[in-house]
């Protein structure tokens, strides 16, 4: 029976890497390059399909530990003393949904020099050592492309700069592949084709399987921690709303893929905030009109990044339509009451609900009293779903519990293995 979501891997993955990639312009295509260096060097290698899948995984998503726009920036011109807290949290991250953690142990070494694996007793026939080899190198590489100068002008420089590394941060074996791989034009164009994320895509490195809920949703509740975790104040914030979302939508008789669909959009709603600053996601003080404007632009970001996921077509949308009002006055689209699903509009109830009821650097929560009265006085105005509003304020109690307990899990989790490490 067709009644169950599922959602496509290597759309997921491939999509959540390009998102990453739009954190900077100096970042453009970072991790996209990566993978397809690490694609190359697996060709040359000889890896099988599975060895390639997780070196492909690792690289697609090597950075996600490096939890803001400053951090991604940050690791490519720090010390290595520096690189240690971002390798430990995305390996962490990946170690939490079983179709990313077979990769975990090379997100974890991706900036360790062959010489410390050595002193470990560890080699090359150690696959997590040559995928982190491999991946490191590639890393290295990509930093060093300068994206205002002809690909084919930096050729020598950027082999040279590889060559000093050998014996050292990378074993000369993995360096031989990289002179296999590198020496004629086609791979350095190709590494710098404007369209190298479709070329990927059709390269087969991942598996195009249809995951079930369960798998999306260990994936999706990773994926949201990129957001999330970047302040501690929003911390349990995407957890909150798609459990109030759901327990709103479950109160109205939404059908059970639905429900899943909105657990879905509730935890990657803000997912294309990914693109916005830490100054402006963690600032201690009310927004500035052009602040608001870099803020704006996530409901855009987060369905554009979601909408190229086979299976999350309601998912992106609803996702995308988070900020719309009924009257038409939200943002990004104008779109009103008739063009907004119900999903849509609980997400939206459910987002000003859990935001109010959380802390922010510049004021102490709200209390449940105040929240349901300003939701009630939002209603008024056009701007939230009367009906919504009335739906989660007759079943507050209940929606509240579902609430506390999804939140209680992911504070858990982020003070065990995210906030003592910095
Ligand atoms: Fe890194
Ligand atoms: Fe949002
Ligand atoms: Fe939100």
């Amino acid at each position: 029976m067709w009644h169950h979501l599922t959602a496509n891997f290597a759309d997921l993955l491939f999509s959540v890497a390009e998102a990453m990639d739009l954190v900077d312009a100096s970042l453009a295509d970072h991790q996209m390059r990566t993978a397809y260096v690490c694609a190359e060097l697996a060709r040359v290698a000889g890896l099988d399909f599975e060895q390639t899948e997780r070196l492909a995984i690792a690289a697609l998503l090597h950075d996600m530990g490096a939890l803001s726009p400053e951090a991604k920036m940050g690791v490519h011109s720090a010390k290595e003393s520096r690189l240690e807290p971002h390798c430990q949290r995305g390996g962490q991250l990946f170690r939490e949904a079983a179709w990313l953690a077979p990769a975990a142990a090379i997100v974890d070494w991706h900036h360790t020099p062959m010489t410390k694996h050595l002193l470990a007793g560890r080699g090359l026939a150690d696959f997590d050592v040559l995928g982190a080899q491999m991946l490191c190198l590639a890393d290295h590489l990509e930093v060093a492309i300068r994206r205002d100068t002809f690909i084919l002008h930096q050729v020598d420089a950027l082999r040279a700069g590889i060559h000093q590394f050998a014996g050292s941060l990378l074993h000369a074996d993995v360096v031989a592949l990289f002179d296999q791989v590198s020496g004629n034009d086609c791979f350095w164009l190709e590494l710098v084709a404007r369209d190298l994320g479709q070329q990927l895509r059709k390269r087969n490195l991942l598996r195009s399987v249809s995951l079930d809920y369960a798998a999306t949703r260990a994936l999706a509740g990773v994926f949201k921690d990129m957001t999330d975790f970047r302040a501690n104040f929003t911390v349990t914030h995407s957890a909150g709303v798609a459990a109030c979302a759901t327990g709103i939508g479950a109160a109205l008789g939404l059908a059970e893929q639905e429900l899943q669909q909105l657990e879905l959009a509730g935890l990657l709603h803000d997912i294309g905030k990914l693109v916005v600053p830490n100054a402006i996601f963690c600032k201690a003080a009310p927004l500035t009109p052009e602040e608001f404007a870099v803020i704006r632009q996530h409901a855009y970001c987060s369905q554009h990044i979601l909408a190229r996921v086979r299976g999350f077509e309601k998912v992106a949308k609803w996702a995308g339509q988070h900020h719309e009002r009924s009257n038409g006055s939200g943002y990004c689209r104008g779109a009103a009451q008739a063009q907004l699903d119900l999903g849509a509009r609980a997400l939206g109830v459910a987002d000003v609900a859990i935001a109010m009821a959380e802390r922010r650097p510049y004021r102490e929560p709200h209390a449940a009293a105040t929240v349901q009265r300003e939701l009630a006085a939002q209603a008024g105005k056009g701007w939230l779903d009367a009906e919504v509003v009335a739906a989660l304020a007759d079943n507050y109690p209940a929606i509240a519990a579902r609430v506390n307990e999804a939140q209680a899990a992911d504070a858990t989790r982020y003070r065990n293995h995210y906030a003592m490490i910095s």
